[in-house]
């Protein structure tokens, strides 16, 4: 049975956890499950790795089995300081000679390498908004289209963020490709999209997505889970299975004003290539101090 920690090292920001028992290879072809590897580091820090993030890895070429540990916190105290938890970025530059000379080009070729990198959930984004008060709000929505006009995404017209836009059309984007050490920034002033491109990308969605967008008051609040289901299947009863677009959904779309692609590097050296249309509708691009 494999035992680990006897050597703790601390590489590259990452906690290492290493296997220093030197097992034969035949034995070592199956790799431990992580849920095995989080109960040795319970056993071996005597407490609950709680939220421990855990991958383990075979390496050929040193006979030694390596598990890598984000197990920065464990119940009730700290494992490691969360201020201790730094990665070094190394996989990939960006520069002037690279990026291309319209930032939807760019944009298109980041986004393919984040679907070949199989970045969990690429299309997901970051939508900031800023309310009357001149005070930002943020959450996640999912990008359904992009081209020269602009990036898209579909939500409820009476949500905040929807309220939000009507009053100030202005909104900012944000995409974190982790595993491929980028960020991509995007502001711009948002527009819907046309009541045929809405009714398109609604009729595309499951029929029970359909429900749900037509039953859902998006963030009014709601007594409990069992009054929103009550909704839903309210929802249900009266349109079946037709579940026609609601007036008040459909998509926005944010014409770009500024686009910058960010791409980690050794010892917080980053690139950053921003892009900003300028007057004559060509696009400015500049390197930023990181
Ligand atoms: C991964 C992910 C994808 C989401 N996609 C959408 C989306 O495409 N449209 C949407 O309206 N909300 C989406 N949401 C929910 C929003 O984050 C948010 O809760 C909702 O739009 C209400 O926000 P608001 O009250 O600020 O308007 C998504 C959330 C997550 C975590």
């Amino acid at each position: 049975m494999f035992y680990f920690l006897l050597r703790q090292r601390v590489y590259s920001g990452d906690l290492f956890a290493v296997f220093s028992e030197t097992v034969e290879m035949d034995q070592m072809k199956q790799e431990p499950h992580p849920v095995d590897l989080l109960q040795e580091t319970e056993e071996v820090f005597a407490s609950p790795v709680a939220q421990g993030l855990f991958h383990s890895r075979f390496d050929d070429s040193t006979r030694y089995c390596h598990a890598r540990a984000v197990a920065f916190m464990h119940k009730g105290k700290n494992f490691m300081s969360i201020a201790d938890i730094r990665t070094d970025y190394a996989q990939a530059d960006l520069s002037e000679t690279d990026a291309a000379a319209d930032p939807v080009t760019q944009f298109a070729k980041w986004f393919d390498e984040a679907l070949h990198a199989e970045v969990p959930e690429p299309n997901a984004m970051g939508v900031s908004t800023v309310g009357e008060n001149g005070r930002p709000s943020s959450r996640i929505v999912l990008i359904k289209d992009f081209d020269e006009r602009g990036f898209t995404w579909f939500t409820n017209y009476g949500s905040r963020k929807g309220r939000e836009l009507e009053k100030n059309p202005y909104a900012a984007l944000l995409f974190h490709w982790i595993v491929l050490e980028r960020e991509v920034r995007i502001e711009g002033r948002v527009e819907r999209v046309s009541a045929e491109e809405s009714e398109q990308y609604f009729q595309s969605r499951p029929l029970k997505s359909r429900l749900s967008a037509i039953a859902s008051v998006q963030s009014a609040p709601i007594e409990d889970r069992a009054a929103l289901e009550a909704q839903y299947a309210k929802a249900e009863e009266q349109h079946g299975d037709s579940a026609p677009r609601p007036q008040h959904w459909g998509g926005y779309r944010l014409k770009p004003e500024y686009v910058e692609f960010w791409q980690g590097r050794r010892s917080r050296l980053h690139d950053r290539i921003a892009y900003t249309l300028e007057k004559d509708g060509q696009w400015k691009r500049q390197r930023l101090q990181p």
